[in-house]
């Protein structure tokens, strides 16, 4: 069966309901889940049904509280494929838009997990595209939200190697449709000063930017730091972005696009912009503006720059440090810890890739103990999983050796372990990763 199919047949689900009737949704606390949940919200509405949206973290207690849900229908988006039982065992029927790795059978429901239809759910559908289908089944002028969808896939790094899969198709009907259009941009803010895009820049990260170093680079390629990238001339732009690839491959950073064919959505602008801002929400814990962005609220744009711009320059306060650190090694992973825990993830990803002192042939750990519990983050590239890693895997394997738990995919995993047993862990992670 097709993932279309399966999504009209939830979308009769949602019909059969009287007009009015109230669905509820349970979506992930990250960008690709406040898309999805947003998509799911405005299809409802548009449809004519009243929606609850709650917005969760993954966890083995996903479904508690909600033993005696009263909303006949539940939507989780973005998370439940590790608790189907439980989704199955809940009172309502249960419809999963999620595209994470599955454990057991939705056998009360309608499984949308696209992993179940023949895709790829790290690369080529989200939870936010799995939404989009759902969305599409109950009517298909609900292809301008393929803006969030788009928005969603980015915020899971699902654009890594271009669109592919489902994403892509929905990119290409939403580009044909006009509410997409694809402009090549450099991967910096090209609107503003070159000194300060270039310092702020996060993907890429630059090393040596901070203080002058950005203001000097630019002096020595005689470019006014003043000018914003659109307004240099094509001379100008092709000087400064290969001194910028050169300046990459010196920090062993080099498979980086400066460039990129960026989706822009009529509604919400340059989509990597949507997804930083999302994600930035959902990583201060104010889920809500993200939700409020998404529903077109008065007001959000501006909560969700701020939001932004904070946590933009927290991440780079953390990299500025770490870029004057050694890291700590394993035979089969790098390692470091961080105070601030919900940095972990975003700093492993870009430590590996960015930081010369980091071998990017080895995936890196990220960890914070906050007294009680140590959160963990692992970070790997493509190739790396090519050759068989999975930090999914190992995670939950070495956390459950030391009384946690772990998971995530391949690429991107996570664990929370008891405190004081870091060092057991990582012991097991390292063994872990060299079976693989
Ligand atoms: O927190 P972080 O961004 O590093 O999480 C990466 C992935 O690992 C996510 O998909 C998350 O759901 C998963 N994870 C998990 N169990 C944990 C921590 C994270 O499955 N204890
Ligand atoms: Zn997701």
């Amino acid at each position: 069966m097709k993932l279309e199919t399966a999504a009209g047949h939830a979308a009769e689900v949602i019909s059969s309901l009287p007009s009015g009737e109230r669905v509820r949704v349970v979506s992930h606390n990250d960008a690709d889940g406040l898309a999805a949940a947003s998509i799911t919200a405005l299809a409802l509405h548009r449809a004519g049904y009243g929606f609850h949206l709650t917005i969760k973290q993954t966890s083995s207690q996903l479904t508690q509280g909600m033993e005696k849900e009263e909303n006949r229908v539940v939507i989780w988006c973005d998370l439940g494929s590790s608790n189907l039982e439980e989704l199955t065992a809940l009172p309502g029927t249960a419809i999963l838009c999620d595209h994470h790795i599955m454990q057991g059978e939705l056998t009360d429901g309608i499984n949308l997990n696209v992993r179940s239809y023949g895709l790829d759910g790290s690369t080529e559908a989200c939870g936010a595209s799995a939404a989009l289908a759902l969305a599409l089944a109950l009517d298909e002028h609900n292809l301008d939200l393929a803006e969030l969808a788009i928005a969603g896939a980015i915020g899971d790094k699902q654009d890594r190697d271009g669109f592919s899969g489902y994403n892509r198709s929905i990119l290409e009907r939403a580009v044909e449709a006009g509410h997409i259009t694809l402009e090549e941009r450099p991967a910096f803010n090209p609107a503003t000063s070159l000194m300060d895009a270039l310092e702020e820049s996060i993907e890429p990260f630059f090393t040596g930017f901070a203080g002058d170093g950005a203001l000097q680079f630019l002096k020595k390629l005689d470019i006014d730091s003043l000018k914003s990238f659109d307004d240099l001339s094509p001379q100008e732009q092709k000087k400064l972005l290969s001194a910028l690839a050169l300046h990459l491959v010196e920090q062993q950073a080099d498979e980086i696009a400066l460039m990129q064919t960026v989706p822009a959505g009529k509604r919400f602008g340059p989509l990597y912009d949507l997804a930083s801002k999302l994600n930035a929400c959902a990583r201060e814990g104010n889920n809500g503006v993200g939700i409020a962005l998404c529903l077109g609220s008065p007001g959000a744009l501006e909560k969700a720059q701020e939001l932004q711009q904070g946590y933009r320059a927290a991440i780079r306060h953390e990299m500025r440090a770490l870029e004057k650190e050694q890291p700590q090694e394993l035979s089969h992973l790098t390692y470091f810890y961080l105070k601030n825990g919900s940095l972990k993830g975003v700093c492993a990803g870009l430590s590996m890739t960015y930081l010369p002192a980091f071998d990017i042939h080895k995936p890196v750990i990220a960890l914070t103990d906050d007294g009680d519990t140590i959160g963990v983050s692992g970070r790997g590239t493509p190739s790396l999983v090519e050759k068989g890693l999975d930090l999914a895997a190992g995670m939950q394997q070495a956390a459950a050796e030391v009384g946690g738990t772990g998971g995530g995919h391949p690429i991107a995993a996570g664990a929370d372990i008891p405190a004081g047993r870091d060092k057991a862990f990582l012991q097991a992670l390292n063994k872990v990763l060299s079976q693989q």
